[in-house]
């Protein structure tokens, strides 16, 4: 891996189209989710990519920052309409500092996931915490760790199974980790990528929330708000700042 990490030139090539990308726009139940919490106030975007969910919310009336290690994934979201307005800093989301205090500071699509260690996540609620305004909000949106898929002996579990696109997490039990396997078509080839990721119980990021002075507020199913119950496959969390 080079120093984009698992995001270089080729994956930041596809991202937008494989992601259906061009689907989330300012009416998107995401973007107003994440709008209705900023009210007027600036937004952060810890690992903003290619800008999949700022450049819809900046068009919503918020303005957004992010925070980004791969230039590759900047790259691409320069190149598209307002991209080049939307500041960013490259750094790592659990330790780079902006300046400003932000009403909301986001991070979604699994992306707490990517950092590998508790050290780091508990250093992200940190450092999500530290940009934030008194009674500011930061919001995570996370799978919820598939263990009851695998069967007794058997870590891998089958999330995603199309012509074009194979994905396969092999769970490592004892240190909390997965590796996210995928199997992409690419005419009469098969290109496999292997995302290292530590996965993450509610639970868990509750007290890294709490570690870092913040409590949670709100956990639902999705953005819609749906409710979060025992079958939900991911939850949408926000923790908010004293004041
Ligand atoms: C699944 S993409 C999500 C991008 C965007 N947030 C979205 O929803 O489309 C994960 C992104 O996280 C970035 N990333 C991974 N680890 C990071 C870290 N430690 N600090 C900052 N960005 C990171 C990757 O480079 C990639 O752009």
């Amino acid at each position: 891996m080079n120093e984009d990490g698992f995001f270089d030139d080729r994956v930041a090539a596809t991202y937008d189209a494989e992601v259906g990308a061009a689907r989330v726009d300012a009416e998107d139940p995401m973007v107003r989710f994440l709008a209705g919490l900023a009210g007027g106030d600036p937004a952060l975007e810890f690992a903003v990519g290619t800008g999949r969910v700022a450049l819809p919310l900046a068009r919503h009336g918020i303005p957004v920052h992010g925070i980004e290690l791969s230039r590759a994934m900047v790259e691409r979201l320069r190149a598209k309409p307002g991209g080049s307005d939307l500041p960013v800093s490259i750094g790592d989301m659990a330790t780079t500092r902006v300046d400003g205090r932000f009403g909301l500071v986001y991070l979604v699509f699994n992306t707490i996931m990517n950092l590998t260690s508790q050290d780091a996540q508990v250093a992200c609620f940190r450092n999500a915490a530290a940009h934030l305004r008194p009674g500011g909000a930061f919001v995570v949106e996370v799978m919820v760790p598939r263990l009851t898929c695998l069967s007794p002996g058997n870590p891998r579990h089958v999330f995603a199974a199309s012509e074009g696109h194979v994905g396969v997490d092999v769970y490592d039990l004892v240190n909390q980790g997965l590796v996210s396997h995928h199997y992409v078509g690419r005419g009469a080839a098969v290109e496999h990528r292997a995302l290292p990721c530590r996965y993450v119980w509610p639970a868990e990021l509750d007290l890294m929330a709490e570690l870092a002075g913040m409590t949670l507020a709100e956990r639902w199913g999705g953005w819609r708000r749906e409710p979060f119950t025992a079958a939900s496959d991911s939850h949408v969390s926000v923790w908010r700042s004293p004041g």
